[in-house]
């Protein structure tokens, strides 16, 4: 279990508990925080996609290419940065305790 930081769209901040073992974005899209996960996780959509917080990037799972493709394709209609990724890729452990995210603009 990680309880994760959440900014939303709108600005709101919020604390939320994720259960190790699943993908970040079932977490924030069951607590209805604008994540959508269309495509179920298969890293095909892009309504996942989140920023996470500058001191956390080094400490996630590298992006795979399929993670990278789909930010970049997303990048094409929305400001992707470098702390871009899509939550649907990272799974939550205790290792992700007090991981401080934004959710960010989709396609
Ligand atoms: S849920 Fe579709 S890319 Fe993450």
């Amino acid at each position: 279990m990680a309880e994760v930081r959440v900014t939303g769209r709108d600005g709101s901040e919020r604390r939320l508990e994720a259960s190790n073992g699943i993908a970040l974005m079932d977490t924030l899209r069951d607590a209805g925080t604008g994540v959508e996960g269309t495509c179920g996780g298969a890293c095909a959509c892009g309504t996942c996609h989140v920023y996470v917080a500058q001191n956390w990037v080094d400490k996630l799972p590298p992006k795979s290419e399929d993670e990278q493709m789909m930010l970049e394709a997303i990048g094409e209609l929305v400001e992707v940065r470098s702390t871009s990724r899509l939550s649907c890729q990272i799974q939550i452990s205790d290792t992700l305790a007090g991981l401080a995210l934004e959710i960010g603009p989709v396609p």
